[in-house]
């Protein structure tokens, strides 16, 4: 089975090695020919895990192709699986320019009956509009060929992309019944493995993709929330996840409290699904809210940083660790740190920045800032005098770095920790003098070498006396 996939950006690109993967022949497109030309000598431009070497292994045995000519996967192939850009316009809305583009030429050029699948995230009834395009330009050009449409959404994580394709939860497909049972068959070796395959009509496999999304946004969100509560009353909120996670209606996935959610998809996802109730006239407070709860979340550890220096900040040298979205990832796409770097830089700090995989995409973003320096090592953040210690991403080396050693370079400077990476009691046999963390009791050693935990609402000066 010949399988073309139009786009070699993140989906693309896994779906395309991991169907080769499974057997299949695929030819990858994308107009963007220095990317090609990177992939065809088999590297990988994305940081993710297995990729490379899959990569590799499919191009050498023969499986895999990439071509910068759209007619020339057009022609070959009648599964066409469109893994195209779908960005954000200023209203929210997804740009589906790309997705229209990909649709007209296959109109044009395809030789053979075939499915149009839509892998990328588009708005519910994109499949029945690309549906009439297809028609209307079929017909335009006397074409004989029927292309049907089908939608197919992804549930990839980044980090954990190629797992999350060949090790499934579940697959799902919309469209007709005939349409379906020829894509099945793309699929056929990973529902031989016991992946379940959930067959529904197109508009509601669209729909599934923005629910599922939204569903775990609101979760992350609904975590944020309590720890805002669990702070001023000096709870903490992994025993509260831990308490909730156990009752199997709830379970305990996504409820992990942090500096709240990025990356290219729950933002993303959220604001085009409120685009979509909007244009139909539906009020969404709900779905609002999710992406409230979380512009608020992003700004706790400047609301942490404000509260311990009384709202100075000028000239404060800041430590952060930490610029992707999520570990595992050199994606930086709607970051908690980037909120974090531009209030801290506005209030005249100073910033030594690390990550160990994102310093790049970062570098790009905020080129020759005076007030950064751009650090090499997590260590090299810590080497000079900080008043502080920001931790913006959980990447494994950061939680486990020895707290006695961050406690020898830091003394006084507070570590204001955005995704909970110490156990409270770790943190106080280490004398760590000041350590906030989300929705958990403040902990710090002050006055006569004593560790002692407060609520965060309790605020200290950098001597380390308490004013409530
Ligand atoms: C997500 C979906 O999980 C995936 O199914 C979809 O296809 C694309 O969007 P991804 O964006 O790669 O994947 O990241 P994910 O691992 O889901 O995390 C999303 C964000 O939520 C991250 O910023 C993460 O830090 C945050 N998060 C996640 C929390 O803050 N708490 C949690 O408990 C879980």
């Amino acid at each position: 089975m010949m399988i073309a996939v139009y786009g070699a950006g993140y989906v693309g690109l896994v779906s395309a090695v991991c169907f080769a993967k499974i057997g299949h022949q695929v030819i990858c497109a994308d107009i963007n020919e220095e990317r090609i030309t990177t992939l065809r000598h088999g590297d990988c431009p994305i940081y993710e895990e297995q990729l490379p070497q899959l990569l590799k292994e499919q191009i050498l045995g023969g499986r895999l192709q990439f071509t910068a000519d759209i007619s020339y996967a057009i022609k070959r192939a009648t599964i066409h699986l469109i893994a195209t850009g779908t960005p954000s316009m200023l209203d929210g809305s997804a740009d589906l320019s790309q997705v229209y583009a990909v649709a007209t030429q296959i109109a044009r050029e395809a030789t053979a009956d075939g499915l149009f699948v839509i892998k990328s995230t588009v708005p519910v009834g994109t499949g029945t509009a690309i549906e009439a395009h297809l028609k209307a330009e079929l017909a335009h050009n006397d074409s004989p060929v029927r292309i049907e449409v089908v939608s197919n959404p992804e549930f990839m994580r980044e980090g954990s992309a190629v797992h999350d394709f060949l090790k499934a939860d579940r697959i799902i497909l919309g469209g007709t019944p005939e349409a379906l049972s020829r894509l099945k068959m793309a699929y056929q070796p990973l529902l031989a493995q016991g992946i379940p395959m959930i067959c529904m009509s197109r508009q509601s496999a669209e729909l599934t993709k923005y629910a599922a999304n939204a569903m775990l946004a609101c979760r992350v969100s609904f975590i944020n929330q309590m720890s805002r509560i669990a702070e001023q009353v000096g709870a903490n909120i992994d025993e509260i996840t831990q308490g909730m996670g156990a009752d199997r209606r709830i379970g305990p996935h996504f409820l992990q409290a942090g500096i709240g959610y990025g990356g290219s998809c729950f933002p993303k996802d959220g604001r085009a699904l409120v685009q979509t109730a909007r244009s139909l006239g539906i009020e969404v407070p709900m779905l609002d809210a999710i992406d409230r709860v979380n512009r608020m979340q992003k700004n706790w550890a400047n609301e942490q940083l404000n509260k311990h220096f009384n709202h100075v900040l000028q000239n404060k040298t800041i430590g952060i660790w930490g610029l992707s979205f999520k570990p595992d990832t050199d994606d930086i796409r709607e970051a908690s740190s980037l909120v974090i770097i531009d209030s801290l830089l506005a209030a005249g700090a100073k910033l030594r920045l690390f990550d160990p995989v994102a310093m790049p995409a970062m570098q790009a973003y905020l080129p020759h800032h005076e007030s950064i320096t751009w650090c090499r090592s997590a260590d090299s953040v810590v080497s000079d005098p900080l008043d502080a210690l920001v931790i913006a991403t959980e990447w494994h080396e950061f939680k486990t770095y020895s707290l006695s050693s961050l406690q020898a370079v830091l003394l006084n400077a507070p570590i204001i920790d955005g995704r909970n990476c110490f156990d409270l009691s770790a943190v106080e046999q280490a004398n760590i003098s000041f350590y906030y963390s989300v929705g958990r009791p403040t902990v710090t050693a002050f006055c006569k070498g004593s560790t002692v935990r407060t609520a965060t609402h309790h605020e200290y000066n950098v001597s380390g006396v308490t004013s409530k």
